[in-house]
């Protein structure tokens, strides 16, 4: 590629910003070697379209340069049969795919409502202090490329910051400012939750599905890693304490395949004496055609029992997420829960 990253004809060509970049950084950025080309034909290979790969890729890109380089887009381009201008396109969409050269680490600060309110904002302020940076911005030392974040998903925990994705919960000012100088010093301490901190290049080939774990077992027990339930759990709690419930939820019935004809409305008729909700629903029971209509008119009609929920691992009832079972999800098994593989009880390592 002959165009610099950032430069305006970087930008004609693959829709990246022209940002100013530093120069002496991209001296240290290594062209793709052909192992990434190979890797990024076995990310196609598991895609029945070819072009549902380009997410992954671009973490692929990512995890040999750090960011989105002009080389690295072309790659894709090149793979796919798209233009480098299709790729640009989504490259700059997704805030997780960085325009220019990115630290070892990225810090990123929620200072969303919830987080800001806690302290968010307070916390980002500081750690901009001490790296002489802004949003979006990277250390003179190369070390952390700093960024403020929309919600993180991970408001019971607030406020919240993540390393390189990684979540380090219920942050204030000194504990963030305790993180990022160990992540400084190369230390990588260990986040409340999930799996064991790598550094923005590694998270970036897991998330182009490239595990740094041979054993599976060692990817299954970092990632089912126990952490902290309570804060997710703690309206459940309150609920159960007060004997308080949510509604069933109504469930929509599918509608009738289209014939052509209007449909004729159901309307209560108050004959029944039923009230017009339940007459209605009655109404919509009788005339499902399938028994799945007739199962879904039935399951959101006032009368229905409330659906039961599962069982948590310490016997109460709720929506806990069994541990282990959905591939990516991390710690959010409760603590001491048995951890599992693809279903199994995980079993003990030989050796
Ligand atoms: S507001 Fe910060 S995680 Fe939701």
């Amino acid at each position: 590629m002959s165009a610099l990253p950032g430069s305006p004809e970087a930008t004609a060509v693959t829709g990246l910003d022209s940002s100013p970049v530093d120069v002496e950084a991209l001296a240290d950025v290594p062209p793709l070697p052909e192992q990434a080309r190979e890797e990024a034909r076995e990310i196609i290979a598991r895609y029945p379209v070819p072009r549902s790969a380009l997410l992954p890729m671009l973490h692929l890109v990512q995890s040999y340069q750090g960011y989105v380089t002009p080389e690295g887009v072309a790659l894709c381009a090149e793979e796919l049969g798209l233009t480098k201008a299709e790729v640009g396109a989504v490259a700059t969409f997704y805030t997780m795919y960085k325009r220019k050269p990115t630290g070892r680490h990225l810090v990123s600060v929620c200072t969303n409502t919830l987080c800001a309110v806690l302290g968010g904002q307070r916390i980002m302020d500081a750690l901009s202090a001490d790296l002489g940076v802004h949003h979006d911005e990277t250390a003179a030392d190369g070390s952390i490329t700093l960024e403020h974040a929309e919600c993180l998903a991970a408001c019971d925990y607030a406020p919240v910051v993540t390393v390189d994705y990684e979540f380090y919960d219920q942050q204030d000012v000194e504990s963030a400012r305790a993180l990022v100088a160990a992540l400084r010093r190369g230390e990588k301490p260990h986040p409340t939750r999930g799996a064991p901190l790598t550094d923005f290049r590694g998270v970036s080939r897991q998330l182009a599905g490239f595990s740094q774990y041979e054993d599976p077992y060692d990817m299954a027990a970092a990632v089912d890693a126990p952490g902290q339930l309570e804060p997710t759990l703690r309206g459940l709690r309150l609920a159960e304490e007060r004997g308080e419930s949510a509604p069933p939820m109504p469930r929509p019935s599918r509608p009738a395949a289209d014939t052509g004809e209007p449909r004729e409305t159901v309307r209560p008729s108050g004959a029944t004496g039923e009230t017009p909700g339940k007459e209605a629903a009655d109404a919509r029971v009788a005339a499902a055609d399938t028994p799945a209509e007739k199962a879904g008119a039935a399951g959101s009609h006032p009368d229905a029992p409330e659906p039961a929920g599962r069982r948590l691992a310490d016997g109460r009832e709720g929506t806990d997420t069994p541990a282990g079972t959905e591939p990516g999800t991390s710690g959010q098994g409760p603590a001491g829960a048995p951890r599992t593989i693809e279903g199994r009880t995980t079993p003990k390592r030989k050796g």
